[in-house]
């Protein structure tokens, strides 16, 4: 249904004073309904056109250190894995962040949520996984913990708690460590109400945690309450998407080489395909099959991956990618950028559309169709952000 949105001409939004949207549909019926009203604030939008605020399903935002020199590498012919092999990508990051203390982490964070923003982003999941070990890994988690109370942008916090093995340790080694030791402790703060984590992630990937060894740290993070949402089947056809269909994974992302079984799993299990256009892009990976994948009834999301090696923080960029590389229709682009990445993240009850009963997170644009959000690129024609009710400052 990914095709079947709803556009109404010369219509009202009533956000009530929780952030949540008490009315939506005609002027005239919801002029009518609320004319003993007064409101805090009306914003008149006439010629201009309203959407959900838009959901970045799959980000790394907490990091310290560039890695631009490894893109000009990338661009001579370097490949991810020469690069990972060498001890740069992940493990260049994971030195910086290791140097980088908590409140210098969270002063490099918050401005790139901003940014996020000011692209029409109103919930982000954000990932852990430049730490790797336990220490390092909270301490990334706490600061995605602050900037969820000193930014605006709901975040849901994903442990990425196995990105790439650590120094020091075979992949068994660390799956041991991050099931007996990192997320226990994870758990622990969450349960004492330190860290709001949501989420565990995994790297899925043929010599980083093979498929055996992320089924158990996902199982073991379900156990906690946690849902399982990771990293599958980006680099080789390992059966990541197979086996997390099987586990209940909320979604799983990437999934350029995913197998036809893996499609009709994820469709059978309703577990949500989070593709990442950018990425496939910057490294010249052919993309996933969205078009079969949505034919198979996998319900599509789109995600930025902002992250050091793929730099985009804007939606709107993503889904015209997603038209332009994966041959997605614009409705399908909007619903994959919004609804289902919202689905992805256990969050559709209430982000994602313009529903009664949902936060009040929308995005007014300069333009006259909504279709202009995509179209124009690069400026995207974004005038108001709105999160429960609230237009954003910038
Ligand atoms: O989703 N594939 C693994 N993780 C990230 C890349 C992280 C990095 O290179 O720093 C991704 O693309
Ligand atoms: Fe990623």
């Amino acid at each position: 249904a990914m095709n079947d949105i709803v556009v109404l001409n010369d219509a009202s939004i009533i956000v009530d004073n929780d952030g949540i949207i008490a009315a939506v549909g005609p002027s005239s019926e919801i002029s009518e309904k609320f004319k003993d009203a007064t409101f805090e604030k009306e914003i008149d939008a006439t010629g201009r056109c309203v959407i959900p605020g838009l959901v970045d399903c799959h980000t790394h935002p907490v990091y310290a250190g560039d890695r631009v020199q490894e893109y000009r590498m990338k661009l001579e012919g370097a490949t991810y894995m020469d690069i990972h092999k060498i001890g740069g990508g992940i493990g260049f990051t994971v030195r910086h962040v290791a140097q980088t203390s908590e409140d210098e982490l969270l002063a490099l964070t918050k401005p790139r949520l901003m940014t996020m923003m000011r692209h029409g982003t109103t919930l982000a999941d954000c990932k852990s996984g430049y730490g790797l070990v336990t220490e390092q890994e909270i301490k990334l988690l706490k600061v995605l913990q602050r900037a969820k109370k000193e930014v605006p942008l709901d975040i849901v916090m994903n442990l990425l708690a196995a990105h790439s093995v650590p120094e020091g340790y075979t992949a068994d080694e660390a799956t041991e460590m991050i099931v007996k030791e990192m997320i226990p402790k994870v758990i622990e703060m969450k349960k004492e109400g330190k860290l709001d984590v949501e989420l565990i992630d995994a790297f899925c990937e043929k010599n980083i945690y093979e498929v055996a060894q992320t089924e158990r740290i996902m199982l073991e993070g379900k156990k906690n309450g946690l849902g399982i949402n990771f990293h599958a089947d980006e680099l080789s056809a390992l059966g990541g998407a197979e086996m997390g269909a099987r586990i209940g994974a909320l979604g799983m992302s990437h999934l350029e080489c995913i197998s036809d079984k893996g499609m009709r799993l994820m469709a059978e299990h309703k577990s949500v395909a989070i593709l990442l256009p950018t990425t496939a892009w910057i490294m010249h990976l052919t993309p996933p099959p969205a078009r079969k994948m949505i034919e198979l009834n996998v319900p599509v999301a789109v995600a930025s991956d902002y992250n050091p090696n793929a730099y985009c923080m804007s939606m709107p960029f993503v889904m015209n990618l997603s038209c332009i590389l994966m041959g997605m229709t614009m409705n399908e682009a909007l619903v994959a950028g919004t609804l289902n990445a919202a689905a992805s993240l256990g969050h559709s009850d209430m982000y994602g559309s313009l529903e009664v009963g949902k936060f009040g997170d929308m995005l007014i644009l300069d333009a006259p169709q909504w279709e202009h959000l995509f179209y124009r690129i690069s400026d995207e024609p974004i005038l108001k952000v709105i999160k429960k009710g609230k237009v954003i400052d910038f």
